[in-house]
């Protein structure tokens, strides 16, 4: 029996609770303790000893109990994460089940824990929904530098390129129809007009939005290749490794594509192949697949490894255009991301939305710098005023809130393929989309890095909000 019984780590700095819990776990049929950690420093080598199959957080110093699973996760994919919560944590409770953590109020009792440990390596299950999971159970946390991939199975380590001067910037808003693609479309045309040291910015747009995107649409270009051309790729090079191994590709399990995948890495210069590019102005647009059921192929640690490798890639500025929704592909673009546009119109829905999103980011110790909000298709009389719009969002003072007029001209530039910033002359919507591209990166024209937490100093030329309404 002791052979089947699933393997526990515990980790909590509170040595009486743990210690009831072992004492309690000792008559277990199902599970047994294999290790346990009081201190942060002690659990990474721990857990590399013991090897377990569950991992219990309870409360830890000195970090968050989700970024440690995670990082824990990259290495070990097959760990299921139970959060030990008292009453008081219980708020981070959507949090941790986003992440795919199942999560149990203190005290623990042996009970629960033998419920869950069946559980433990279905392959997937997720505690989102309790079957087999397509959403997310690979983010990429910070890693510690002795997490950091550098070995591939079959292939050389590709040298990374610095990260500071790229910009992966993910357009985001949790609702349809508020012009996420619009202003993706938009702002990366604006960065391909852009220069960088007099060398003109090298961009790519992504549509991440996989099902429905449109963005290849709204640009006259065609939809192959795709990124479903690259995860076929993906899969066949896979594969390939796999069968090398001596081992039957279609034997595989998720999790287990997840751990060929850690280990590999993809050459930034193979994005070249799955690009169409934008004839006017170079913009390079890797575009969702073309059938909707390609979409479903498209799992969660094919998008981990082609995010990582936008984000290792020669491009200055990368936009990440997203669906309205929590799926994998959105919330992985969300934390690959080094800056998020937050997109949302004055109306009551999309802003209550935004708000709870920016709440569960919150409670996520998202960096709140990193987000713009941007409020969208506003109208000269709007019920709500932008100060009332962020009082809402409970900003903090020094942070703009960024606004892009109503335009009439939008429907046909989406209609004929030709974006507003390529329009000859000058108009309110094209002032505003510049002011807020020049918040996000650094260019030859200035820009500026404003956002909540800098040095406070904003961007000289920054229009008052709303001013364009006062101009007639
Ligand atoms: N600033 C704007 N002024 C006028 N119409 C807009 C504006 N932004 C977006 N739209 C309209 O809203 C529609 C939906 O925009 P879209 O970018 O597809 O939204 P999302 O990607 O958030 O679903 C567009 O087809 C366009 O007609
Ligand atoms: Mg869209």
């Amino acid at each position: 029996m002791n052979g089947k019984r699933k393997r526990l780590f515990l980790i909590d700095d509170d040595v009486l609770a743990m210690n009831e819990l072992k004492q309690k776990l000792d008559s277990s049929t199902y599970v047994q303790v294999c290790g346990e950690a009081t201190k942060i420093d002690e659990v990474w080598p721990r857990i590399q000893a013991t090897q377990p199959d569950i991992v219990v957080v309870g409360s830890v110093k000195q970090t968050e109990v989700g970024v440690l699973c995670q990082q824990i996760r990259f290495q070990f994919p097959q760990i299921m994460f139970i959060a030990a919560c008292s009453a008081r944590e219980l708020h981070w409770e959507p949090f941790f089940r986003n992440l795919g953590i199942w999560v149990l109020t203190k005290p623990v009792e042996v009970s629960q824990l033998e419920i869950l440990s069946c559980q433990s390596g279905l392959g997937g299950m997720h505690p989102m929904n309790g079957i087999a999971a397509t959403a997310s159970t690979v983010f990429p946390p910070p890693l510690p530098a002795a997490l950091t991939i550098s070995e591939t199975r079959n292939e050389p380590a590709y040298p990374s390129t610095p990260h500071e001067d790229k910009h992966l910037i993910t357009v985001y808003g949790p609702k349809g129809g508020v012009g996420k693609t619009f202003l993706s479309r938009e702002l990366a045309i604006y960065f391909t007009q852009q220069k960088k040291e007099g060398r003109p910015l090298k961009v790519l747009a992504v549509d991440f939005n996989l099902d429905l995107g449109t963005i290849a649409t709204s640009l006259n270009l065609p939809r192959t290749p795709n990124l479903f051309t690259w995860v076929k790729e993906i899969d066949d090079q896979l594969a390939q490794i796999v069968r090398n191994e001596g081992k039957e590709p279609e034997s595989l399990t998720h999790q287990e594509w997840q751990e060929y995948t850690m280990a590999a890495r993809i050459s930034p210069q193979d994005i070249q192949k799955y690009v169409v590019i934008h004839p006017d102005t170079n913009l390079h647009v890797l575009t969702s697949p073309r059938d909707i059921r390609q979409s479903f192929e498209i799992k969660d640690y094919h998008l981990y490894l082609i995010l990582e490798t936008l984000k290792r890639s020669d491009y200055d500025v990368v936009f990440i255009d997203t669906a309205p929704d929590t799926t994998d592909a959105t919330i992985q673009a969300l934390f690959f991301a080094q800056k998020v546009v937050m997109v949302g119109n004055p109306v009551v829905d999309a802003i209550e939305n935004i708000q709870r999103m920016l709440k569960l980011l919150r409670e996520a110790e998202y960096p709140e710098e990193r987000i713009q909000i941007c409020i969208n298709r506003v109208q000269r009389r709007e019920m709500f005023t932008v100060e009332e719009i962020r009082a809402y969002f409970q900003l903090h003072p020094g942070k703009v809130l960024y606004t892009i007029p109503d335009d009439q001209e939008v429907k046909r530039s989406i209609n004929t393929g030709v974006p507003l910033m390529l329009y000859p002359g000058k108009s309110a919507a094209k002032d505003s989309i510049e002011a807020l591209g020049n918040s996000l990166v650094m260019t030859d024209k200035g820009g500026t890095v404003e956002a909540q937490g800098n040095n406070g100093k904003e961007k000289k030329k920054r229009q008052p909000l709303f001013s364009w309404l006062r101009k007639s």
